[in-house]
This record gives structure tokens, sequence and C-alpha cells, in this order.
């Protein structure tokens, strides 16, 4: 089921060609051959250490791929910066969460929606509490359930609420394509069910590529799943598929749910 050599097609708001990245002697990812249909919710599974963040690191910009392409609707970024890829219509969260703790929520929101229009961090304390801006921060407020929380310090909110805010510090950069690396890491079953709604109802009308553990989230959230071990992808299909692939199931015994493990 590995795909390899796939055309190209106006479809595919991902597309990743044989990348491969090694640190020193270490393989980390090997020839991965990924497409990320435009408007999908696409999981990337597989054990600790397999080599998903590696392969969000590629993607996003924070690492060069020792090689292989990486297409961002069509365009080739491969090797781009960061902030160009962002820029480009990208964005990420972070395994561990990742929001300025001592700003407010509403703060943080606006340094996420100025990123994607190129300005730095510097300016945000001159730019007023009105604009375009503002607006943008206060919708993805409201869409990710923090509007009671405006004023209050990042570094002050539970757990998932700061979950919530990276969330929506994504979204505020208002990016087409979303990578989220685990929002659901360290969170109780009922919290990670409101995340995965909150997914759901806030990701609807973008592409958005998830490593994701639990895979209550994986198989209700997902159109496409793809299964990486030791840096391979093994299988790249629908749940359905994935549920029953026997190297898939290998890899993940008794994980699943629904499934006949
Ligand atoms: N900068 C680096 N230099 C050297 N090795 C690295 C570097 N970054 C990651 N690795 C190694 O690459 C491998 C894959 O790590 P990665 O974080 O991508 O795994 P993962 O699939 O995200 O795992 P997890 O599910 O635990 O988050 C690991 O063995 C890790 O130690
Ligand atoms: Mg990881």
């Amino acid at each position: 089921m590995p795909e390899k050599s796939i055309p190209p097609s106006a479809a595919d708001a991902l597309v990743l060609e044989g990348i491969s990245k090694r640190y020193g002697s270490a393989r980390i990812l090997n020839e991965v051959h990924l497409r990320v249909a435009a408007g999908d919710v696409h999981a990337l599974i597989g054990p600790n250490g397999a080599g998903k963040s590696t392969l969000f690191n590629v993607v996003s910009g924070l690492a060069a791929p020792s090689s292989g392409t990486v297409r961002l609707h069509g365009r080739d970024v491969t090797g781009l910066p960061a902030h160009r890829v962002a820029r480009l219509g990208l964005s990420r969260s972070f395994q561990v969460a990742n929001v300025f703790p001592r700003l407010s929520v509403f703060d943080n929101l606006r340094c996420a929606a100025m990123r994607s229009c190129g300005l730095g961090y510097a300016w945000w304390r001159g730019l007023g509490r009105a604009g375009p801006l503002a607006e943008r921060a206060g919708e993805v407020m409201a869409r990710v359930g923090l509007a009671q929380r405006a004023g209050a310090a990042a570094g002050e909110l539970s757990y998932a609420e700061q979950r919530a805010l990276e969330l929506g510090m994504v979204l505020a950069a208002d990016a087409r394509v979303l990578l989220l690396d685990e929002p659901t890491a360290g969170m109780n079953r009922g919290e990670s069910a409101r995340m995965a709604e909150l997914i759901r109802a806030t990701c609807r009308d973008r592409t958005v590529l998830i490593v994701e553990h639990d895979m209550q989230v994986v198989f209700g959230l997902s159109d496409r799943i793809s299964v990486m071990v030791r840096g391979e992808l093994i299988a790249t299909g629908e749940p359905s598929g994935i549920r029953d692939d026997e190297a898939v199931r290998r890899a993940y015994l008794g994980r699943f749910p629904g499934g006949r493990s």
C-alpha cells in the first residue's frame, strides 16, 4: 500500500516525494512519498521515534531534507525557511504546548495573526487593539471557545485551554494547510474528545495533517491515515483499510477502536 512516485494533482494540497532525512549517520526518514488531498484530514500515526515530528519539521521548513521534494499547492517549497513556508499558507502546532505564557490569550492570537502577514513579533505592541488582526484574533478566540478568557495570561490557562489556544494560533495564521503535532497529548479522554470536536469544527475548510497517538481521535477524525514505522510509510489509506491492514496491525496490535485485534 505505500505510495510511490505519484503524479501530482491539483487536488493535492501537499505532496512529498522521496523525502529522506539523516542526522549524521542516523537515517531518520527514508524515501517518504505522501500526498495529502486538499480538504482532507489526514492522520500520520506510528510508534514513538518513528520520525513523525521530523517529517513535520521537514515539511514546515524547520529542517531541510537530505533528499526529496516538498510541494505545497504545487509549489516547490523544499528547504525554504519556516517563515517563508508559513507565508505560503502552511501553519503548524508543536507536540509540546507552544504559547507565550505571559501574553494574554488575545495577544497570543494577535501575534499568530501578525506572523502570517509578515510582521515580526516586535511590532505587536505598536499596533492598536482594533483593525483586521484584532478582528481575526477575536473571531478565532470565539471559535476555539476562549472568548471568556481573552484577558487571561496564557500561562494561567488550564492545560486543555492552552492546547485550544495553540490550535487557535494555528487558525489565526489563516493558513490553508495545517500540521498538528499531537494536539491531544497529555489530555484525558473527555478533553481529547472535545479537542477532536474542535478540530473537526474549526478545520472544515482547510487541509489538516495531524500526528496523533489517540486512536479514537484518529479514526473519528480522519479521511485518510498514513502509518510510519522507523522512518518509512508502511501504509496509506482510508481508516477501514488501515484498520484491517496486517502490517499495521502488527505495529499497533490491539490499539484500534472497533477493530478485530
Ligand atoms: N535533531 C536531531 N538530531 C538527531 N536525531 C534526531 C533529531 N531529531 C529527531 N531525532 C531522532 O529521530 C528519531 C525520530 O524522532 P521524531 O521526534 O521524529 O519521532 P516521532 O515519531 O515524532 O516520535 P513521538 O511519537 O515520540 O513524538 C528519533 O530517534 C530521534 O531521536
Ligand atoms: Mg513526535
